[in-house]
């Protein structure tokens, strides 16, 4: 599928032809990376964070939220969690917080390596090539980047560089591809994603968002549509840079499943979560629609209920409802439109078919 096409289905709204997009999707799921469904046990670790994203509740702009850091044995407990609900993978999100250490983490992934089976995933912001390094060889096998928006001027207008003259990577300029060129040098199974419906995103830059994934040949591939936080520059003065109206990209369910189908088509054997903030918009049936429509992967919360509110990145986060009985009833729901649920790890077999092409079978993730 060429960029002209991507954009077409994009602009589609006639549900009968969208019932096309989502039966080839689902079509390319099932042939590809086969009926199991993989559940990651999301572990939001930390809500400090350096920057000051125009979108993200979590930025130091948000004067006022109470902030927390889990130590080291409230994330092992999460991990133990993970493994009671059977889950094949433990991500460690948090937001870009220069009071987490490479060293520090790297003995967090280490405990949680030896102490599991889990497989780690990293979603912890833009942090230098050292300490990427050092989590891969502590143990983490992937880790996740969304780039946002591919539009140059959007993203930086969005998402600020760091003032020169502080600790870490401050003062460089923020190039999240880049990142994810380090993170494949360093053997990553590497994830990615954009949100859906950001102002000033145009028809054609989501098309190009969705081209690049292909292009980047990511193993992990989440988006999910724009949510405004009250609390965020972005709510706040989102007008200031619309986007022709016909050419604005609605932040909606229904363009959020266009996404997931479309991704799923461009690479056919990527891991595709249907993602929180699809499931924010529709608690109901939101990830269900997502997995039937090319996703493969729901990632529930298992972060200690007392600091899933304050990890507000958009207001109304599904998750903080996700206890005990959620768990069971998810893999209700799973069962219930034809899934199964993965057992084992889950790795991406575009990462692990990529290896194999390359001869890099030696270095596979740990
Ligand atoms: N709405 C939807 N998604 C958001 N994210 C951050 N803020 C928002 C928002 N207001 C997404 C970003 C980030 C991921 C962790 O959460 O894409 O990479």
């Amino acid at each position: 599928m060429n960029f002209v096409e991507i954009h077409d289905w994009l602009r589609e709204t006639d549900d009968r032809r969208l019932e096309e997009l989502w039966r080839t999707a689902d079509d390319v799921r099932r042939r590809n990376v086969g009926d199991e469904v993989h559940l990651r046990g999301l572990t939001e670790f930390s809500n400090h964070c350096v920057r000051r994203c125009a979108y993200c509740g979590l930025g130091t702009h948000t004067r006022g939220l109470e902030r927390y850091r889990m130590n080291a044995d409230e994330i092992l407990a999460c991990a133990d969690r993970a493994v009671e609900l059977e889950y094949g993978t433990i991500v460690l999100q948090s937001g870009q917080d220069s009071g987490v250490s490479g060293q520090w983490l790297a003995d967090v992934i280490e405990r949680i390596r030896q102490q599991t089976p889990l497989a780690v995933t990293l979603s912890v912001g833009e942090r230098s090539e050292d300490e990427l390094a050092l989590w891969r060889r502590a143990g983490a096998g992937r880790y996740l980047l969304r780039f946002e928006t591919s539009d140059r001027t959007l993203y930086e207008r969005i998402h600020p560089d760091l003032p020169a003259g502080q600790a870490g990577l401050n003062g460089v300029r923020s190039d999240r591809i880049a990142i994810l060129h380090q993170l494949r040098e360093l053997g990553y199974e590497v994830g990615s994603g954009v949100m859906i419906g950001l102002p000033g995103q145009t028809y054609e830059t989501l098309a190009r968002d969705i081209e690049l994934f292909g292009e980047l040949d990511l193993d992990m591939i989440g988006s999910g549509p724009f949510i405004p936080n009250p609390h965020t520059p972005l709510a706040r003065n989102g007008d200031k840079h619309p986007a022709p109206a016909d050419r604005q990209v609605p932040n909606s369910e229904t363009m959020s499943y266009k996404v997931i189908a479309l991704t799923r088509i461009i690479c056919p054997q990527a891991n595709i979560p249907a993602t929180t903030a699809v499931a924010t918009l529709n608690g109901r049936t939101g990830y269900e629609s997502g997995l039937r429509r090319g996703a493969n992967v729901v990632m529930p919360n298992v972060t200690p209920p007392r600091y899933r509110a304050l990890y507000e990145i958009y207001p109304a986060k599904a998750g903080v409802e996700q206890d005990g009985d959620y768990h069971s009833l998810l893999k209700e729901r799973i069962l219930a439109i034809g899934g199964r649920v993965g057992e084992g790890r889950g790795d991406s077999l575009n990462y692990i078919n990529r290896r194999i092409t390359n001869k890099e079978v030696a270095t596979c993730a740990r």
